[in-house]
């Protein structure tokens, strides 16, 4: 996790089947997602002007996306950072392990779906940002 940068994350396109009636994107574990999927949970009602994250994890592997709505994932690896806005429920960005996030500018309603590669675990966070940067050094 200490080596892991920002450009190891990456945006995938999921796959859609589209019909008059609206559209559908199925999700495989080992398919569209190479790990197995320990865990799935959600971020919705979050208030305007909220932001989550601020964290990084030492081995948690993600996908995030907005299943509904959008937001901004701001990742930092302690050198460079990017934000990467999702807005699209077939496209999912990549959160490879030791990586600093934060997430912000939800717009109203939307949900933030996360596909983890791992159960929760609190020992697994890095919290505290400085504590972060130097585990990174
Ligand atoms: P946290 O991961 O810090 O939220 P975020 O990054 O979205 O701001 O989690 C917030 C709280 O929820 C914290 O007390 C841990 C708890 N939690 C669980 O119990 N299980 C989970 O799967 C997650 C993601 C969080």
């Amino acid at each position: 996790m200490r080596d892991s940068t920002i450009h190891d994350c990456n945006l995938i396109l999921l796959p859609k089947i589209n019909s008059a009636a609206g559209n559908i994107t199925s999700i495989n574990e080992n398919i569209e997602i190479p790990f197995d999927i320990q865990r799935v949970y959600y971020l919705y009602d979050v208030p305007s002007g909220e932001s989550r994250g601020g964290h990084a994890h030492y081995e948690l592997e993600q996908y995030i996306i907005a299943g509904s709505g959008s937001f901004d994932v701001i990742l930092d690896d302690g050198k460079n950072k990017k934000t990467v806005t999702l807005n699209r429920p077939n496209i999912a960005l990549h959160i490879v392990p030791g990586l600093w996030r934060e997430l912000d500018n939800f717009s109203s309603g939307s949900i933030c779906m996360v596909l983890a590669s791992l159960e929760y675990n609190e020992n697994d966070y890095i919290r505290n940002y400085e504590a972060y940067l130097k585990i990174k050094k």
